[in-house]
């Protein structure tokens, strides 16, 4: 089976959909720029029908990146695809995204409709959409609530009537990986090479990275994805985890991506810049400690040898450096580490007058500044001078 598999980059409309991430079209288009140089191979860049804003941004988004496939989402209707279409009527690489739910809950309560009903408009809609694209995704939403049988019959009437691919979200963030690969691997082998299976996942029982990579495991091909996991609610699978994931853990998960790992830390900042909030700060591969050490046994084996407490270069994404935080629960050796960093080679008897004076402050507060540090420095060669 190929093992390449295809991310689809939803920052700019799952993740623009969420509380406090909203983009105008300029910021759009900063950040599709910083996820072509990322190397997404999809961008999803709105939802036309939802807005004027929306409309506008898939449209300049697929004029300014015409080598990128540019998705426009849709909902099963007439209109929505008429609209997706549209605003991809300048791209060159069009992608329209329809979707319908097609769990009971979502078919009783809300769309009160039957699944013959579901179904008819799902096909019409691909029909449709395949009018104005070669490049057609259908996503049954929350797939994963879904009964299989009928997710089964969906999946294929969808393909018969024109879709490349078929997306089967988590929209709820309900499923766990098992139980999700189950699913996935079903729906791959009714399908076989006449679609790609899609995984999109949300975060809400922290699994959708873990649910996105058993869905790969079971034979899926594209994942959706977010810069900094932004996206409904608890957020989306994070871009950066699951290709870290699989960059990182080659020899269990030997898939390929043509994301270029070291343009990630440089568009979660872009994003942060953009939207009102970051990544928190122990967030993997992107947030402010992912890449520091305080406690002191950490920092002397990362000195010694950083593979010792480091399973990512920070390089490779593009992380400037690593961090050796100084707090109360730092060493000796980190202590004179940043001594010579910051121009200061002490002998072991001025470290030990530094390092006592550390250790008070440190008690005290929450990481101990550079300037603080010199300030010990400078008070210890003063006491070194007195004692002269
Ligand atoms: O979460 C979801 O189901 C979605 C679909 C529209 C793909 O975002
Ligand atoms: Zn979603």
């Amino acid at each position: 089976m190929n093992q390449r598999v295809v991310i689809f980059d939803t920052t700019l409309r799952d993740g623009e959909q969420s509380p406090g991430c909203s983009m105008t079209v300029p910021e759009k288009l900063r950040m599709a720029r910083k996820l072509v140089e990322l190397g997404v191979d999809i961008m999803e860049a709105g939802f036309p029908i939802a807005s004027q804003g929306d409309f506008d941004a898939v449209q300049a988004v697929s004029r300014e990146y015409p080598d990128v496939r540019v998705a426009a989402l849709c909902r099963s209707n007439k209109m929505d695809v008429e609209r997706a279409g549209e605003a991809l009527a300048y791209a060159k690489k069009p992608v329209i995204h329809t979707f319908i739910a097609t769990s009971d809950i979502h078919l009783k309560f809300k769309l009160k409709k039957s699944r013959q009903e579901v179904l008819e408009a799902a096909v019409k809609a691909i029909e449709l959409a395949r009018t104005y694209a070669d490049d057609v995704e259908f996503s049954a939403e929350d797939a994963s609530r879904t009964d299989p049988d009928f997710l089964e019959e969906i999946t294929l009437a969808v393909v018969n009537a024109g879709a490349s691919t078929v997306n089967l979200p988590d929209t709820v963030g309900y499923s766990i990986p098992d139980e999700y690969a189950a699913l996935i691997r079903r729906m791959v082998k009714a399908v076989d090479d006449r679609a790609i299976i899609s995984v999109h996942c949300h975060d809400d029982l922290g699994l959708a990275v873990a649910n996105s990579l058993a869905a790969v495991q079971a034979g899926a091909r594209q994942i959706e994805c977010t810069i900094n996991g932004i996206g409904e609610r608890a957020g989306n699978c994070s871009l950066e985890e699951i290709v870290m994931a699989m960059h990182t853990r080659r020899d269990k998960l030997p898939y390929t991506t043509g994301i270029n790992a070291e343009h990630i830390y440089a568009a979660s900042r872009l994003l942060t810049s953009i939207i009102t909030f970051g990544p928190q700060p122990n967030k993997a591969i992107v947030g402010d400690n992912a890449f520091a050490h305080e406690a002191g046994i950490h920092q002397d084996g990362y000195l010694k040898e950083k593979s010792t407490y480091e399973i990512i270069d920070p390089k490779t994404v593009g992380v400037p450096e690593s961090k050796l935080v100084l707090g109360k629960h730092s060493g000796r050796h980190a202590l004179k580490q940043r001594c010579s960093d910051l121009g200061y080679e002490l002998t072991k008897e001025e470290l030990d007058v530094v390092y006592h004076g550390f250790t008070e402050l440190a008690d005290r507060v929450k990481g101990v500044r550079n300037d603080a540090i010199i300030e010990l420095v400078k008070g210890s060669m003063a006491k070194a001078a007195i004692a002269e």
